[in-house]
């Protein structure tokens, strides 16, 4: 059985993650979405939240498991037995900040990555811009899971 992981912060997890999701679902058996910590950022959401948004968010697609990651990436692909990591592709940005983590991480445990292509219509879908727009108030509906929605519209009220 083949097993990928799609690792990101997934703060939030956007309709570009699902879709990317979905794609990786076409080619592994099995796709666990591992959420990450990126040393580099800051995060609106806790580690707990972004997997229970997660987990929701895919709750219709068989296959698809949600898991948190503490630690290195590569070293939870040799603890899985995944074959592969796979990261969504918008466009050329994409690839300069991917291509030196999937040379890292294959270095690290021999693991490769594999790029898909998103969905055009959703290239524009960023967790960053999405948590921009809601934090001014701007609607998120079209961008982002329903649940998630509802997680952004709670948080930037503080309620
Ligand atoms: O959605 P992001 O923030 O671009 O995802 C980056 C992430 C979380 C996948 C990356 O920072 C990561 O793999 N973090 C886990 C720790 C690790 O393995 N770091 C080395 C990465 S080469």
């Amino acid at each position: 059985m083949s097993i990928a992981v799609c690792p990101g912060s997934f703060d939030p997890i956007t309709l570009g993650h699902v879709d990317v999701v979905r794609r990786a679902r076409t080619i592994f058996d099995e796709v666990i979405i591992g959420v990450a910590h990126n040393a580099s950022k800051t995060y609106l959401f806790t580690p707990e939240e972004r997997v229970s948004l997660a987990r929701t968010a895919v709750a219709h697609m068989p296959g698809v498991r949600v898991e948190l990651i503490n630690g290195l990436l590569a070293d939870y692909t040799s603890t899985v037995g995944a074959s592969a990591i796979v990261k969504g592709l918008r466009g050329s940005a994409d690839y300069d900040s991917e291509q030196s983590m999937a040379l890292l991480n294959r270095h690290l445990s021999g693991v490769e990555t594999v790029f898909v292509m998103g969905d055009s219509g959703l290239g524009h879908i960023a967790s960053s811009l999405v948590k921009d727009v809601a934090s001014h108030g701007g609607k998120v509906d079209d961008l982002v899971p329903p649940a998630v929605a509802a997680a952004l519209t709670r948080k930037v009220r503080n309620v």
